[in-house]
C-alpha cells in the first residue's frame, strides 16, 4: 500500500483503503480504474488516496486507531456539532464511547510508530482534524502513563477543542488566503466562547473544558487568550497544543498543502521552549516515523523508492523498496535496508520534492 496524488494515479492502481465523505462511503476498497473517478474525489476535497499496486505489494500502513473507531469518532462529533450548534443538550454518553474505543486501540498497540495522517476531504477538516487531535493527545498521556481515568477526561476536551468555531464567522473560518488582524482577532475568540458553551454540557469535567480555553497558550506567555504561560497551565493544555499543531501541519488546508512529517517535527522542534512544552515534543516525536511507510523517498544515490518498513529507535534509516533508477527510469524493485547499507541516506521525501507546494509559514490561527 502507498499514498499517491490524484494526478499520479495509473490504471493498475487499485484503491487500497475506502474513501468516506460526510460518513457515506463514496469508494470502496479494491476498485480498480480510479483514474475515471479523480475529478470527482477532487470535486470533494480529496487529493491523495492510499492504493495497491506491483510496487507497493506488502507494504503495510499501521493505523493507531481502526477505520472503523476513526468512522464511528466522526460520526460522534458530526452529531455533538449538530446538537451543539442547535443548542441542546449534547451527549456525552456518545462521545465517551468513540473516546473509550480510541484508548482501547492505542492500549492494544502501544508502541505503533504514526504513519500518515488520516486523509479526508479539505471541507471535513474539522472532523479528520479533532479525532487526530484526539489520538496523538492521548499517545502522549499513555507514554506518560495516564491512569484510564485521565486518558477518557483529555481525550474529551480534545475532542471537543475547537468546538468554539462553530460560533464563529464561517467565512472567516474557511477563509483560503491570509488572515488580517480582525479577522485573527475573531478567530482567537473560539477559545473563550468554546468553553463557556461547553459550561452547559453538565458532564464534562473542568479538565476536560479548560483545554477548549487554553490550547492557543505558548510557553512564553505569548499565545492567547489569556497570554499565561503554558508551564503555568495544566498539562492537559499543553499536550493538546502539540497534538493540534503538529495534525495541521501534516493535513491538507484550503491555503496550503500538507507538509511532511519530517518538516512537521522539526517545527516542532523549533518552536519548542518558546510555544511548546519540549518535554512533551519528546515524547510525541518518539511515536512519529519520519519517512512513513507507503511514502516515496530519494536516496542520496538518485534512485527513488517507497518507504517498506521502519527500524526501530532509527527514524531516519528505515528499509526502502527501490523502484526507479537515477534517471528516474522505473527498475525491477529491490530492497535497501538503510541501518545495513550505512552510506545511503534519504535526501528527499516526497511532499519535500515539491516545497512550492508550501504557501507561507505556518501561523497560530491553525
Ligand atoms: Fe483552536
Amino acid at each position: 500500500m502507498r499514498l499517491v496524488s490524484l494526478s499520479m494515479l495509473k490504471s493498475e492502481m487499485v484503491l487500497a483503503k475506502s474513501i468516506y465523505y460526510r460518513d457515506c462511503l463514496v469508494l470502496k476498497e479494491g476498485i480498480c480504474d480510479l483514474e475515471r473517478y479523480s475529478n470527482s474525489l477532487r470535486r470533494l476535497g480529496i487529493d491523495y488516496v492510499y492504493i495497491e499496486d506491483s510496487k507497493s505489494y506488502g507494504i503495510e500502513i499501521p493505523d493507531a486507531i481502526s477505520e472503523e473507531t476513526r468512522l464511528m469518532c466522526k460520526q460522534v462529533l458530526r452529531q455533538t456539532i449538530e446538537d451543539f450548534a442547535a443548542k441542546t443538550v449534547v451527549d456525552i454518553q456518545e462521545l465517551s464511547a468513540a473516546i473509550n474505543s480510541i484508548i482501547d486501540d492505542i492500549l492494544a498497540n502501544p508502541d505503533i510508530q504514526i504513519s500518515l495522517n488520516d486523509i479526508g476531504a479539505v471541507d471535513e477538516y474539522t472532523f479528520t482534524h479533532s479525532v487526530s487531535t484526539t489520538v496523538y493527545a492521548l499517545i502522549i498521556a499513555n507514554k506518560l502513563g495516564y491512569q484510564r481515568s485521565m486518558m477518557e477526561k483529555l481525550g474529551a476536551g480534545a475532542l471537543l477543542h475547537d468546538m468554539g468555531k462553530i460560533l464563529l464567522d464561517s467565512k472567516v473560518i474557511n477563509k483560503a488566503g491570509k488572515l488580517n488582524e480582525e479577522e485573527f482577532e475573531h478567530i482567537k475568540k473560539h477559545t473563550t466562547l468554546g468553553y463557556e458553551a461547553l459550561k452547559k454540557c453538565v458532564n464534562l469535567t473542568e479538565l476536560s473544558r479548560i483545554i477548549s480555553l487554553y490550547h492557543h497558550e505558548r510557553m512564553d506567555g505569548k499565545g492567547y487568550p489569556t497570554g499565561t504561560p503554558a508551564a503555568e497551565l495544566h498539562e492537559f493544555a499543553r499536550i493538546v497544543a502539540i497534538a493540534d499543531v503538529y495534525d495541521a501541519l501534516v493535513s491538507d488546508r484550503c491555503y496550503r498543502r500538507k507538509w511532511s512529517s519530517n518538516q512537521a517535527v522539526n517545527y516542532l522542534v523549533e518552536h519548542s521552549e518558546t510555544q511548546f512544552d519540549l518535554k512533551l515534543v519528546s515524547v510525541l516525536i518518539k511515536q512519529i516515523a519520519i519517512y512513513p511507510n507507503g511514502s516515496m523517498v530519494r536516496l542520496s544515490d538518485h534512485t527513488t523508492g517507497i518507504v517498506k518498513e521502519q527500524n526501530k529507535n532509527f527514524p531516519l534509516r528505515p528499509i526502502v523498496r527501490v523502484v526507479t533508477d537515477k534517471w528516474d527510469q522505473e527498475i525491477a524493485p529491490y530492497e535497501v535496508d538503510m541501518l545495513k547499507e550505512l552510506s545511503v541516506t534519504i535526501i528527499e521525501s516526497e511532499l519535500e520534492m515539491s516545497w512550492d507546494n508550501i504557501t507561507g509559514s505556518f501561523v497560530a490561527e491553525e
